[in-house]
Formats: C-alpha cells, sequence, structure tokens
C-alpha cells in the first residue's frame, strides 16, 4: 500500500430535508467516524470534513408542503442532524452547509472555471413548463402514469412502484405536481458536462488503477461505463440553488449534484487556511465515504469534473456501502419508515455506543442488511452486556476485593498468560489491516474478540477459586486480566469512544495511544483503579417492544394514507339513522337473472317475511355460496322493479375502492329479523 502524508476524509453531504436515520449512519457516518478516530489514534495527519446537502428540489418541494421557505426547511434539519450527530459522538472536524456564502462562491468559481475553459457543451432541449405557477418543473414535479405498471402516481424521474427510472416526457397524462395544470413543453437551455470525453481517463483511473476497490463500488462504474456516458445537465431551471454564474442565465442555478461535491472543499476551506494542502497534492490520500446510490457521482461524475478543473487531487478510495433495511423493509424517510438518530438519542439516553455497535457489526458492507429490534436488543444483551461489559467487571471487581484497587504485581507468567497477552498483538495487526481496508464489521470483531478472549482466561483460571492458596498466582492473573482490560480502553476507542472514555476513567489511565494497543504493560504495578462500575446495562423486553409499537404505528398511518378510501359524509341525526329498518336475513334461494351480468335474484328470511330481493353482486359470488348465509338487509328501502322483478329491499355490501363486495354479517349467528341499530 502507498504511505501517503495525510488524509482527507470526506461523508456523503446528508439531504437537509430530513433528519438522518439509522441507514445513514450505517451506510455511512459510523464507518467514517471508526476510521477517522483510528487514524488519529495512530497520530496521522487527517481531515474530516462534512455539511448538509441545502440544495435540490426535494428541499424546495417540502418546503411547499409545509408552507414554509426552503431557507427555513433547511435551517430546521441542518440543526436537528448537525446536533445529533455530535450527540452520537460523529467526529466531524467541520460539519458545514451548502447555503453557506463560502460554498457559494467556492461552487460558483468552480463552475466559471469549467465554463471559461470550454469544458461544457450548451443546449437547448424541451422540458415541461407549468403556466400556471409560471415556472419549469423539474422532473419530480411532475406525476402521471407509469408506461409500464400504469402506477397513476409515478414521478417524471421514477415509479416509485415498479422502480423503473423514467423520463418526464415517458409519462402518461401529465401534471404539474404543483398546481395540478397540464404542463406544456418549452425550450430551455442548459449546460452540460460531456461525460462521454472522459471515458478514457475513467476507464484507465478505475478500470485499471483501481482493481482494489469494493466489487459492489467497481461493478458499477464498470456498469456505467460499458453502457458508455452521456452529456449530464449541470444546470436547472430553479429558484432555489446557486444561481448560474454566466450571462443570459437567468431563473438557473446549478444542478444540486454538481455543487454538493464541491461542498467537500468549500467546507475544508471553511475549516483551515491550508486546504489546498489536502486538496492539491497527491500525497493526500483523498477517501469518500458513501451509500450505494451516491456512487455514479462519486466515481464517475465528480471525479471528471475534477479532471476537467485541473488543479484536484482525486479520490484514492470510496468505500460505498450497501443499503440498510428496517426490520425486513426498505428505510423510506416520506413513509416514515424510519429509526430516527435524534429520537433514539431521547429515547435511549447515555446508549450512543450501543447503536454504534450494533450498527457497525451489522453494517451492510458487501449486501443489503437487515436492522431488527430484537436483533439489537440481543447484541445488547449477549455482547456488550455478557461479554465485553462483564469481563471488565470480573477484573476490577475481583482487583478490588484482592488486591484493594491496585494492580498486583505479576509473577512468573504461565504460558497461558503470555499467549493471551501475545494474542493481543496478533488481533492488533489483523484490526489494523481490516481497517485499512475499510472491513469495520471484521475490525470491530477483532476488539471483541479481545475482550472473548479476557473472558475465557478468566473462567479458565478461576482467581476467584485459588485465592487463598496461592495469591501470587492471583496477582499474575489479575494482572495479565487488567493488562487485557487496557488494551481493551485502546481496541474499542474508534467504535465506542464513550464506553473507551468511561473505561480509562475506571483504570485511571488517562488517554492511550494506539501505539500501546499490544503491549502487556500498560498498566504499572501499584497503579491505583478507580471504583468498579458497569459499563453496558441490559435493555429488557418492553424497550424493545415499545420500539416495534412506534413501528406499527407508522405502518398503520402509511396504510391509512394509501387506502383511498371514501371521504367522511356529511352528519346525520340519530332520528334520521333510526329510521332505517336493517334486519338480519338469511338467503334462502338464490339464482342468476337472465340476460344479464350482474344481477342475482335472490330469495330472502327477513324474520318478518320471506321476501325477493335483486341485487348487483353477481360477478362477486355464485348463487351456491350465497344460499344459507346470513347477510344485513335494509328492509324498509321503497321497492323497486328491476329487469321485470320486483325488488323489496337492498343486500348491505362492504366496497373498497377497487370496487371489490365482500358481504357484511353478523360474527356469529343470529335469529332472522334481529334489527341492527
Ligand atoms: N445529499 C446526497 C444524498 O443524501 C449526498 C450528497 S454527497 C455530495 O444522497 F457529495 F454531493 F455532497
Ligand atoms: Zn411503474
Amino acid at each position: 500500500m502507498k504511505k501517503f502524508k495525510r488524509y482527507l476524509v470526506t461523508s456523503a453531504l446528508p439531504y437537509a430535508n430530513g433528519p438522518v436515520h439509522i441507514g445513514h449512519l450505517a451506510g455511512v457516518y459510523i464507518p467514517s467516524d471508526i476510521y477517522v478516530r483510528y487514524l488519529r489514534l495512530k497520530g496521522e495527519d487527517v481531515l474530516w470534513v462534512c455539511g448538509s446537502d441545502e440544495h435540490g428540489v426535494p428541499i424546495t418541494i417540502k418546503a411547499r408542503q409545509e408552507g414554509v421557505t426552503p431557507q427555513d426547511v433547511v435551517d430546521k434539519y441542518h440543526n436537528i442532524i448537525k446536533n445529533a450527530f455530535e450527540e452520537l459522538g460523529i467526529s466531524f472536524d467541520i460539519y458545514s452547509r451548502t447555503s453557506s456564502e463560502m460554498h457559494r462562491k467556492t461552487a460558483s468559481e468552480f463552475f466559471r472555471r469549467l465554463y471559461d475553459a470550454g469544458k461544457f457543451i450548451e443546449q437547448t432541449t424541451m422540458q415541461y413548463y407549468d403556466p400556471e405557477a409560471g415556472q419549469f418543473l423539474a422532473d419530480r414535479y411532475i406525476t402521471g402514469t407509469c408506461p409500464h405498471c400504469r402506477n397513476e402516481r409515478a414521478y417524471g424521474d421514477q415509479c416509485e412502484k415498479c422502480g423503473t427510472t423514467l423520463n418526464a416526457t415517458d409519462l402518461i397524462d401529465p401534471r404539474s405536481a404543483i398546481t395540478g395544470a397540464v404542463p406544456e413543453l418549452r425550450e430551455t437551455k442548459h449546460w452540460f458536462l460531456p461525460l462521454d470525453r472522459y471515458e478514457p481517463f475513467l476507464r484507465r483511473w478505475i478500470l485499471e488503477g483501481h482493481k482494489e476497490w469494493k466489487p459492489n463500488v467497481y461493478g458499477q462504474c464498470k456498469s456505467w461505463l460499458d453502457l458508455g456516458l452521456q452529456p449530464r445537465a449541470v444546470s436547472r431551471d430553479l429558484d432555489w440553488g446557486i444561481p448560474v454564474p454566466v450571462e443570459g442565465a437567468e431563473g438557473k442555478v446549478l444542478y444540486v449534484w454538481f455543487d454538493a461535491p464541491i461542498g467537500y472543499i468549500s467546507a475544508t476551506k471553511e475549516l483551515t487556511p491550508e486546504w489546498e494542502k489536502y486538496w492539491k497534492d497527491d500525497e493526500t490520500k483523498l477517501v469518500h465515504f458513501i451509500g450505494k446510490d451516491n456512487i455514479v457521482f462519486h466515481c464517475i461524475v465528480f471525479p471528471s469534473m475534477l479532471q476537467a478543473h485541473g488543479e484536484y487531487i482525486l479520490p484514492d478510495n470510496v468505500p460505498a456501502n450497501e443499503f440498510l433495511n428496517l426490520e425486513n423493509d426498505k428505510i423510506s424517510t416520506s413513509r416514515n419508515w424510519a429509526v430516527w438518530l435524534h429520537e433514539y438519542l431521547q429515547d435511549f439516553p447515555g446508549k450512543q455506543d450501543v447503536l454504534r455497535y450494533v450498527l457497525c457489526a451489522n453494517a451492510p458492507e458487501t449486501k443489503d442488511n437487515d436492522f431488527t429490534w430484537k436483533d439489537f436488543q440481543a447484541r445488547n444483551n449477549n455482547e456488550l452486556v455478557a461479554i465485553l461489559g462483564n469481563f471488565v467487571n470480573r477484573a476490577l471487581v475481583l482487583t478490588s476485593k484482592y488486591f484493594n484497587g491496585e494492580v498486583p504485581a505479576a509473577g512468573e507468567p504461565a504460558e497461558y498468560d503470555r499467549n493471551c497477552l501475545d494474542e493481543v498483538a496478533a488481533i492488533k495487526t489483523s484490526l489494523e489491516n481490516n481497517i485499512d481496508h475499510y472491513r469495520f464489521r471484521e475490525a470491530l470483531k477483532d476488539a471483541m474478540n479481545i475482550a472473548r478472549m479476557g473472558n475465557k482466561y478468566l473462567a479458565d483460571t478461576e482467581p476467584w477459586k485459588i485465592f487463598k492458596e496461592d495469591p501470587l498466582r492471583v496477582a499474575t492473573i489479575l494482572n495479565t486480566a487488567l493488562q487485557i482490560t487496557a488494551n481493551l480502553a485502546i481496541a474499542i476507542k474508534p467504535f465506542m469512544p464513550f464506553t473507551a472514555d468511561k473505561l480509562s476513567g475506571l483504570l485511571q489511565c488517562g488517554p492511550l495511544g494506539w501505539e500501546r494497543l499490544g503491549s502487556d504493560s500498560i498498566l504499572p504495578v501499584g497503579h491505583r483503579l478507580g471504583k468498579p462500575e458497569l459499563l453496558f446495562e441490559k435493555i429488557e423486553d418492553d424497550v424493545i417492544e415499545a420500539q416495534l409499537a412506534k413501528l406499527e404505528a407508522a405502518r398503520a398511518a402509511n396504510l391509512a394514507k394509501e387506502a383511498k378510501v371514501e371521504p367522511r359524509k356529511e352528519s346525520v341525526s340519530f332520528e334520521d339513522f333510526s329510521r332505517m329498518d336493517i334486519r338480519v336475513s338469511k338467503v334462502v334461494a338464490a339464482e342468476k337473472v337472465a340476460k344479464t351480468k350482474k344481477l342475482l335474484k335472490l330469495t330472502v328470511d327477513t324474520g318478518i317475511d320471506v321476501r325477493t330481493i335483486v341485487s348487483g353482486i353477481a360477478e362477486f359470488f355464485t348463487p351456491e355460496e350465497l344460499v344459507g348465509k346470513q347477510v344485513l338487509v335494509l328492509a324498509n328501502l321503497q321497492p323497486r322493479e328491476l329487469k321485470g322483478i320486483m325488488s323489496e329491499g337492498m343486500i348491505l355490501m362492504a366496497e373498497d375502492a377497487s370496487g371489490k363486495l365482500v358481504a357484511v354479517a353478523p360474527e356469529s349467528e343470529v335469529k332472522p329479523g334481529s334489527c341492527v341499530r
């Protein structure tokens, strides 16, 4: 591996149109936080930048929905996101935002430089325009019928029902999502980055030069390149964003995916006057942490922009993760199917590391993964409490009991003792190798293996059984166990910083650098330890059930939203209602009405009489299945003639939005003639 002088780490700028959820964390922010904390512990020169992505159509849509300005939306979510990250210990060197003045300036200059160097092509195309709103419509603003699955609520860029990527002009019956007006096609001019010109460069750089990238990333790049690249518009007709900095571009802004990645540069500039060292010197290792939906932008588009600019380095790696699902369902902001970070922090105060641990242990590094609350509970109770917490607690409590809380002097070590301490050094090598290759789950397992080993060591050596006869042996065992504990305080630090600090506090050892990991003598003999305290506590079933209930509520709300139910009717008086004579009745005979498709002639016993009712239900019921059934009949409906038959009443049925009918009947048989009221 090439040795770099310094690191610049970026994490995808989250959209400020909603809070951050566990999918974002597992995919991007937790892995990058582990990576950066590890580099810092090793004393590397590293900067880590992030910020809110505050432009783009979704933010304007959200603003419209909530009746506020786009600036209000981004202010609100920027603060929620920033505070929640901070509380979780996500340790960016800067968390900036793309609505900042520094960013506007940086992105404008970037565009202008490419423009002046003739790197763009100008093209006039036909685009949908809403004549009522007086503006061009971004693809998201157009709804219509999907030509593939006939979903009537497809968007101009995608049908969410069948997942097809669409062009707005593919939609059948297009409508403006703003006003409902029928949009018309109008001419509009835009600037395009001709990605096709960068194909040879990208092939050389990625396909030949970066075969070590994760297979999911490399594979996506290869398939994009094999399909052939097209020029991409880098401007939009929108009133929210960074104005296109050229003459005659009124009403046009930079496309959000053009300005957002430049946000990494703006944030670095804001952070340090030495920013150029990190962006323009090829002894800097640039790493982009992202989710898989961002791969094309970070591996194809942004590198082409950087290449076109000419002064910037390219990423050395783009360790994109796959997606995290929640309880077997895709996480979705709009469907509120998520565990929101700010809510987790409220519901689980002081348990930041539990979430960090579970999301890293379960990170979707090579394939999509599922988060379940049961797994969250199990990992806390069976791993953090039973392995890590238990080992540390035993080592500390035993030392307090037998040696008054002071590190005892070790006697001649047994082979087992030596092996355990050697194993820590071996684990260090594996852990480093895993983090260096972005395998954070494996790295976390390595760290936990130190605790596993410690637990086994104490269980095997049973110091509590031999103190009376051999206190010197117990001193050796506990010295060893405490050295393992101190090693743990270092090894878990990138993953669980709060717990590592707490543990350092219990050990009274101050901050320990990474170079101490693997040492057999971190804690000197006679060193006083703090009072033992538990690192983790069990999470009980009721806590998990409360979280599951929250999700159930979200699911129910979504179903209600999706089901097209009839609006509520006007109120009626009780007297009005009492005038209905609704009776439980039994169908005694049924036959089809000749020459009709829909009608059945039923003979029913209403308890008052036996009468004929003609009912339009033949598409849903055969005569045979109705005979013998109890149904509800409106018995005092005025009789009327249908196909020459006198119908005296109406069978009550439930009808859903698709027109499907289901009979309504008493839950158990009652006497015909019983009234419904
Ligand atoms: N906001 C985008 C998303 O959430 C990510 C932007 S990353 C950047 O998918 F590079 F453009 F900043
Ligand atoms: Zn569709």
